[in-house]
């Protein structure tokens, strides 16, 4: 891996920039509601028009607490989350949840990943690199082995960026977890995920020491997702439909 800025010289973007404080015990997550997106790939020579509907559903302990428990114990999600405990561990984890809002997001119905968004304010993480009060995170990953690299996750990324920077209709009156600039926090060694990030317009800003691991810190400004957004439809989808609400 390339050398990171260490995190108590942090870049000129971040100078001046005071942590916001973190209060997790004391944060009510919002009431969250199903959203989707629609994706859509243009006819091109013998290839026919594609659509692709990413759908979030707030993770629910009794309809999803199984799946995500088979998830946390798959063999490419346990080194990165560590949760792979049993079935009833899973679901007190799912239901003591405070700051953390849990999805589970299908493609055309079918489910395949688990992400948990959150307002970097009320995350301990805030206490680890200069985080501004618009500063929101996720985590995140793909269940079934099937869709790794499939290029669903990757329309699972463009979905949640689109979602938490604002641009879905679904959070026009604002919300939480809505703000301008999405942060993430993988693990150092987890080359996959970087390489997925930078993918979506992430970019590293330094490493810093967590209780449980060395991460990586990436950010993604509204800016940069607009920008690589136009890059990659070439390559994913040639048009976004998010009920209508984005026109990159
Ligand atoms: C991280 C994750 C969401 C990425 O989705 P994915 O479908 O596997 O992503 P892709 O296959 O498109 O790979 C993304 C990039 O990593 C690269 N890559 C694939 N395998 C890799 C590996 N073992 N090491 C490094 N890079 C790798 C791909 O070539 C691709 O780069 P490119 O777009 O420049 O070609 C998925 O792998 C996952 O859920 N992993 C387990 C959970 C996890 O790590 N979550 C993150 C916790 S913070």
């Amino acid at each position: 891996m390339t050398a990171q800025p260490n995190p108590r010289s942090w870049p000129a973007e971040h100078a001046g920039v005071t942590a916001v404080g973190s209060r997790p015990e004391t944060v009510d997550r919002p009431t969250p509601r199903a959203w989707s997106a629609i994706f859509r790939r243009e006819a091109t020579g013998d290839a026919p028009l594609t659509t692709t509907r990413i759908e979030a559903e707030p993770a629910d302990v009794d309809r999803h607490g199984e799946l995500i428990h088979d998830w946390m114990n798959r063999a490419h999600v346990v080194p990165w989350w560590e949760l792979d405990k049993p079935l009833d561990e899973i679901r007190a984890y799912l239901a003591g949840l405070t700051h953390l809002q849990p999805w589970v997001v299908s493609a055309d119905g079918t489910p395949f990943g688990y992400v948990e968004t959150y307002r970097v304010a009320d995350d301990p993480l805030a206490g680890h690199y200069p985080a501004r009060p618009t500063d929101v995170g996720w985590h995140l990953l793909v269940g079934p082995e099937r869709f790794l690299g499939s290029g669903m996750p990757r329309l699972l990324g463009w979905a949640f960026l689109a979602y938490q920077l604002g641009f879905l209709t679904t959070t026009a009156g604002g919300h939480p977890h809505h703000g301008d600039r999405v942060v993430c926090e993988p693990d150092a060694r987890n080359s996959r995920m970087h390489a997925f990030c930078r993918r979506l317009g992430f970019h590293a800003i330094g490493e810093v020491d967590l209780p449980d691991k060395r991460a990586l810190l990436m950010v993604c400004h509204r800016l940069d997702f607009m920008a690589r957004w136009t890059d990659d439809r070439h390559t994913i989808s040639d048009q976004i439909r998010v009920q209508g609400a984005i026109t990159p």
